[in-house]
């Protein structure tokens, strides 16, 4: 299940033994459905790879590309679009990823164009060198979010924090630079999922349970939103969280996730 097992992507990679990139099935399921998604991690290794990416760009996402002015926002934007396509990819067996486009949608989300897959969505996260996107059925909606752990990042995110968030991440046995990288993924992801961004009121996405399972993982729950949860997934130097449905209980390979950007940190 984990990447560069995917014949069909192989022509889009630049070298079949590429370590920048991950590319893994996503489930979430119940009693009565599975729901298939996919996810992909990538951060360019070389400028001929930032290249091959840039040149899959479609006409509409290219003349967005070169209007940005920053170097790191164009980056960001490419890491996000190229991650979108494969993940596309890997969901669909799609031979061409280049023909899928993600669009800007009027609250700055991102909306997928694919062939009449009218029903497939993405979300899409960037930070540090990474870019990464996860392709999901609109019938079971996510939100990704992917942040760097860094101790400036932290004194910002824990003033971002209720007193009922810091006790409530007290009371379990999550580091605290992970945990309030945990409660800011989290809030970050279900925003994207209900396609909002941070545009309603912050405090809406207060936190009003947090559950920490083996290897870093922890469940976080919403008091205004009960009908989604996230989870959390402490990656090394990155933390990265998922909402989705309450209801629904995901199979994403977390082990294999970590033991990729621990390799990437060596
Ligand atoms: C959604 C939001 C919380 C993400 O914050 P961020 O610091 O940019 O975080 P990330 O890098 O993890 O995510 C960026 C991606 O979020 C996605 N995104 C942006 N707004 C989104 C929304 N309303 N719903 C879902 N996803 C959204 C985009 O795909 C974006 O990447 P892209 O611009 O390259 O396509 C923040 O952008 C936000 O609050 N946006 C709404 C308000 C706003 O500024 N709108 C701009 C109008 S165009």
């Amino acid at each position: 299940m984990k990447g560069f097992d995917t014949p069909h992507l192989l022509p889009v990679l630049k070298h079949p033994g590429h370590t920048g990139l991950y590319i893994d099935n996503l489930i979430f399921k119940n009693r009565e459905e599975v729901f298939a998604g996919s996810i992909c991690f990538c951060r360019f290794l070389s400028p001929e790879e930032h290249k091959t990416a840039l040149s899959r760009l479609q006409t509409g996402e290219r003349e967005y590309y070169d209007t940005i002015k920053s170097e790191k926002r164009r980056k960001d934007y490419l890491l996000g679009r190229y991650s979108a396509k494969l993940a596309v990819a890997k969901l669909t067996g799609e031979q061409e990823p280049d023909i899928v486009t993600v669009e800007k949608g009027d609250s700055g989300q991102p909306v997928l164009r694919y062939r009449s897959f009218a029903d497939i969505q993405v979300s899409i996260t960037h930070t540090g060198d990474f870019g990464a996107a996860a392709v999901f059925p609109k019938t079971c909606p996510l939100g990704i979010d992917l942040e760097k752990v860094s101790p400036g990042r932290a004194k910002v995110l824990a003033k971002k924090m209720t007193d009922g968030e810091k006790k409530l991440l007290e009371n379990t046995n999550i580091p605290r630079d992970r945990g309030l990288i945990m409660v800011w993924t989290a809030k970050e992801a279900l925003s994207k999922l209900l396609k909002t961004g941070f545009t309603i009121p912050f405090d809406m996405f207060e936190i009003s349970e947090m559950t920490s399972g083996n290897h870093g993982q922890a469940a976080v729950y919403f008091r205004n939103f009960p009908g989604y949860k996230s989870l959390f997934l402490d990656l090394g130097s990155y933390g990265f969280s998922i909402a989705f449905s309450g209801a629904l209980e995901p199979g994403i390979n977390s082990a294999a996730l970590k033991e990729f950007f621990l390799r990437e940190e060596k």
